[in-house]
This record gives C-alpha cells, structure tokens and sequence, in this order.
C-alpha cells in the first residue's frame, strides 16, 4: 500500500467509527499525500468535494457499523497528604493574594467570553430529554469532537471509547478505581501531581514512587526493576510537561514504557492535562497512541486551555470505557450537561484551534518574563527548569533550604507558591517550589517575584548564620 492508500484507509476507518460523520468537513492540509487520499475517497464515495472549501463526509445512505470498542525509588504504603495540600490550595482563593502557587492558567488568557454566549444559547434550548440523553458515557458530539482531535493527531480513538467526566481529576480517579482493589500497589512519579497523591490516598491503595527526570520524565530502568518485583495494577504518569518538574518523555522512552508496561499487563493511567500547551509547532503525541491493547487510558480536559470552572473533561478508557461509565453512575452520575453541550457546540462553530495557537505564544512568553524575574531576583545558587510547554516553574535550592517556611513567609506577604512537600510523601522536595507563570506580568507581578527572591536570599543567609 502507497502512503496516500494506507491514510485515506484510516479516515474511511475513522468514518466508519462515526469520528467524522455526514456532512463534517474534512482538515484542510495542502499535503499532496492528504490529497491524494481525498482524492481517492472521493472516488469510492466516502467523501465529497466541495469547490473553494474542501472535503467533506459523503452521505452513503447506509448506517455505520457501531464503533468497535477500543482497543530513587520511595515505597509507600500508607498515603495520607489531603490536609496539608487543601491548606495550600485554599490560600490560591483570596483575590488579594497573587496566586503562583495556583494550578489554574490566568483566567484572561482563557476563551470564556466566546464560550459564554455558546452556554447561554444551550441554555435557551435546553430541554426536559437532555439529561438522559447526555448521562454516561457523556454528550455525543462533545465525544465526536473530541475523536476528531485525536484523529488529526492520527491517534485512532473511537467516540464509543470516551467518557466524559467532571473535570480530568474524575477521570483519573475512575480509571485508577478501575484497575485496582484497596491495597493493590500502583506506581506514581517522584515528585507527583498532588491529585494522584489523594486518590491514592482515598482508594487506600499502596504506592511507589519512582525518580522523575525534570526533562526527561520517569526512570525507566526504575520502573522495570519494580515491575519485576512487584504486582503492580496500574502506572499514573504525565508524558509531557509533567506537574511538577515540567519534563516531556522523548517518543523513544514513551516506545519503552509502553513495552515494559503490556509486557507487566500494567495499565497506564496518562495524565495529559498540559498536552495542548506545547511551544513550537508540533504537539508531542501521547503514549496512548502506541496502545495497541486498549489497556490505556488517556485523561485530559479543558480545564487549563479554555475553563476550569466548567468541569469537563475526559477519559479515553480502551476496553475499560464501560466499567469507568459503571463507576461514574454510583459516584457524580454524569458530568454537567449545560457545560457539556456548552464545549461542544464552541468546538462544533470553530476557531478553539485559533485560541490554542495565541494561548501557547503567550505562555512561552510569560515563560520567558517570569525566568527574567528569577534571574534578577533570585540567589544565584537557585535551579530552575525551562519546559517546553505549560506554565510551571520548579525551583530549587540546596537542601536544606525550607520551602514551607518560604510558603509561610510568603503567604504573610500576599503571595502563594506551592511548595514541593505537596508533591510527596516523604520530605525529599522540601528544598523546592513550583511557581505559575501564566500571569500578566505588571507591575505587581514583578514586585511579588521581588519579595520572594528577597526571603530566598533571608532564608538561605539564615541557614549560614
Ligand atoms: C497534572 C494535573 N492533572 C489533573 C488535573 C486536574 O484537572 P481538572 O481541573 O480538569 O480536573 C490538574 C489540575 O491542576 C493537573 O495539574
């Protein structure tokens, strides 16, 4: 089969799995291979061309077959962080306080404007048939929009095999729920996303936590020693611009992790919350699309690209998409319908991609003024990284510098950061803090980074003296 064959095969698949349905328009690439795939498409009646706007899904008056459903190591085996991590994240709620301990981007930065006026239009139409209409495994077309960014990705993920959820935190904590029973040992990154720390916590599973590159992600040779020894059920990563560090697992350490995982008959749990937020111009591509088993689950949302306030977000759960509906139904029911339909006619009238594109220039930029900041500011001795993607900034110092004084010195001062102890059980990270730098950089903003370079210079001469 020729290139061209073997793409317009995966788009008649992709038809055929109702991604892209009657009368959808068809990515407009100026490709020669994609034309010629279109072309030969068209000859056999899957696609019609329109003059001056592009191709389109034919109506071939036939139902589609229903999709097929999908296809430094540190031992813990007691997890208990929620305490010390809600103090941390309820400070990020005083207006007065500049918020660098936040998760959330810059709320100016989001869409919500344009996907307001689609809320109030769903709204009008609401009906008393929408609620069951959008229960489990969520709306359709949200899900059909969805496929289709996976798709021009040239991941294959079928509608039937995606599950909304209130925000990626639902969908993490069901796919974890998923493939595990209390007291099942899982594995994490060293340091984590908070979240998975707490659902580790409330599913009263055993976790290991294993080293975590800032640039490259997990230790892979770590995490074969481990699935050797232990009867690990489940693997909770982030592939790119990992929370905290920032770090994005190269394509070929994604290929060995897939390996050493179906090798171990270990789920992965990919945490791709950021995945949108690369810098440059080309997305990485998640380990799910190396999934040839549907053991995998991929979890994301809107939450850091347009709204987190609307809680919405998904799983792409592979043959686990009904037990993660099963789970669903006896903890939230469903995810919001208003904010469902909301999202998926703003994706359905175009223009996210657009958003996308602005958002990430903006957040490589403020990259860029909050590293000014650091260096102007901060002691020299401090270590920062440069992600390729997100909006985070992990510090650190020589230990044992006190990150968790600074938080409270900080707080006092009208600032927040998030300290590296919420990122770990053990006391490993207490010398470092994460910082959002996806504020507007003013005047106020500069004189915060001032203020906590001025206490790391009074904490780290405190320590000499
Ligand atoms: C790494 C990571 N995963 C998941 C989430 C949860 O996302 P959501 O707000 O969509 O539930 C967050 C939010 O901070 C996050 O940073």
């Amino acid at each position: 089969m020729t290139r061209y064959e073997q793409l317009a095969a995966q788009i008649r698949q992709q038809i055929e799995d109702h991604i892209w349905q009657v009368g959808d328009r068809l990515p407009s690439l100026s490709l020669m291979t994609v034309v010629q795939a279109y072309q030969l498409l068209e000859s056999q009646g899957w696609v019609v061309a329109r003059p001056q706007s592009g191709y389109y899904v034919a109506n071939r008056n036939n139902s589609f077959a229903a999709a097929k459903g999908g296809k430094g190591l540190h031992l813990n085996e007691n997890v208990e962080i929620n305490a010390s991590i809600f103090g941390v994240l309820q400070a990020c709620k005083d207006p007065d306080i500049i918020p660098f301990g936040s998760a959330f981007p810059e709320p100016a930065l989001l869409d919500e404007p344009k996907l307001a006026k689609s809320l109030a239009s769903v709204a009008r139409r609401l009906s008393k048939f929408n609620t069951p209409a959008n229960l489990p495994p969520g709306n359709e077309q949200l899900r059909r929009n969805i496929a289709q960014r996976y798709a021009t990705q040239g991941i294959h993920v079928a509608p039937d095999e995606i599950v909304i959820t209130a925000g990626a935190m639902e969908s993490l904590v069901l796919s974890l729920q998923s493939v595990t029973q209390p007291g099942d040992w899982v594995v994490i990154e060293s340091p984590a996303f908070y979240g998975s720390l707490q659902a580790i916590e409330r599913l009263k599973l055993k976790a290991i936590a294993i080293k975590t590159d800032p640039i490259f992600g997990i230790d892979l040779d770590a995490l074969e020693e481990i699935a050797n020894k232990y009867p690990i059920k489940a693997c909770w990563l982030m592939t790119h611009y990992q929370n905290p560090l920032g770090g994005t697992m190269p394509q070929a350490n994604k290929k060995r992790l897939v390996d050493i995982l179906n090798k171990h008959q270990i789920a992965l749990i990919e945490d791709d919350v950021y995945g949108e937020l690369y810098f440059g111009n080309k997305q990485p591509i998640p380990a799910k699309a190396l999934d040839t088993k549907g053991n995998f689950f991929h979890c994301s949302s809107f939450s850091k690209c347009l709204a987190p306030g609307y809680r919405v977000g998904w799983v792409a759960a592979g043959h686990h998409a009904t037990k993660i509906q099963h789970l669903q139904m006896m903890s939230t029911v469903s995810a919001s319908v208003p904010t469902q339909l909301a999202i998926a006619e703003y994706l359905s009238l175009g223009g996210y991609d657009n958003h996308l594109r602005k958002l990430r220039q903006t957040m490589e930029q403020r990259q860029h003024q909050m590293l000014g900041a650091i260096a102007k500011y901060m002691p020299a001795s401090v270590k920062v990284n440069m992600p390729k993607g997100g909006y985070f900034l992990w510090l650190e110092f020589e230990a044992p510098f006190n990150a968790i004084r600074l938080y409270q010195l900080a707080l006092k001062e009208g600032i927040s950061i998030a300290p590296g102890s919420m990122f770990s059980t053990s006391e490993q990270f207490n010398h470092a803090f994460r910082l959002n730098a996806s504020f507007t950089w003013n005047e106020q903003v500069e004189e915060a980074m001032k203020t906590l370079g001025r206490l790391c210079h009074y904490l780290i001469n405190e320590r000499r003296e």
